[in-house]
């Protein structure tokens, strides 16, 4: 089987709130989504990627990132929904046309210091144990807090990791999962969470601190940074 790539960019940056949408602003010499882009089609585990972009960008994405940075691999552009768990499932119905489709690599278009090693050991780790997801320990305490913002409890910092993307799945596996999702009406905010409502496990597997998420204006001037720094 082959391994296939889904990279999520069709949200719209209201937390950036620049008039371009984020994963389209310059970073470095490139836009932001072309770095995740670019991770991906340098790994020959990777056989193609499934660029999901919001309707009204179709057009734009295809003459102005696909075909300009012109990628070794195949880039299918399609439509993603209202949130990202619908975007993600139109990306997953795209790869139906595939008839060899084994794993799939889930990412999010806005995390642009994604690795090669990341997307490898996500694979490996997907393919002995079904789902695996990237993140790195927690750096600081987290707590729960009530609807009145109150303390409710302190989970041990040692066993907290905090989620990122890259996250690789059996793709039969995250099918069931997001079939299993649509019929409770079920809208998580990550891709395992899916897959850990089957009762079937998820492995961690080792990111890095780097592989952020351009969410807010202090995340672009970070990246910027590690970029100057020579972290990335
Ligand atoms: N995403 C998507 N479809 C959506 C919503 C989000 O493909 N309907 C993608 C984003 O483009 C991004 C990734 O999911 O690459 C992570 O989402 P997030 O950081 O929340 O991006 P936005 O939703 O665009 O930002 P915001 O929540 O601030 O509006
Ligand atoms: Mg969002």
């Amino acid at each position: 089987g082959r391994n296939y790539a889904i990279i999520v960019a069709a949200g719209q940056g209201k937390r950036m709130g620049t008039s371009v949408s984020k994963q389209y602003l310059m970073l470095g010499d490139k836009p932001v989504v072309v770095h995740a882009l670019q991770a991906f089609d340098e790994q020959p585990v990777i056989e193609a990627m499934v660029l999901v972009v919001a309707p009204s960008d179709v057009e734009h994405v295809k003459n102005d990132i696909v075909r300009k940075y012109g990628f070794k691999k195949p880039v299918l552009v399609v439509e993603g929904g209202q949130e990202r768990q619908q975007s993600v499932y139109n990306g997953l119905k795209a790869l139906v046309r595939f008839e060899d489709v084994d794993i799939v690599v889930i990412h999010d278009g806005v995390r642009p210091f994604v690795t090669g090693q990341m997307i490898q050991d996500s694979i490996c780790a997907a393919d002995k144990y079904g789902a695996a997801v990237v993140g790195v320990p927690v750096k600081d305490t987290i707590k729960k807090v009530d609807g009145q913002q109150f303390v409710v409890c302190t989970p041990a910092r040692s066993e907290l990791w905090q989620v990122q993307t890259p996250q690789a799945f059996k793709y039969h596996l995250i099918w069931e999962a997001h079939e299993k999702a649509l019929q409770d009406g079920f809208c998580g905010t990550d891709d395992a969470i899916l897959v850990e409502r089957l009762g079937h496990p998820v492995k961690m597997v080792m990111g890095s601190y780097c592989n952020i998420k351009i969410t807010t204006r202090e995340d672009l001037i970070l990246a910027r940074e590690f970029i100057a720094g020579g972290l990335v």
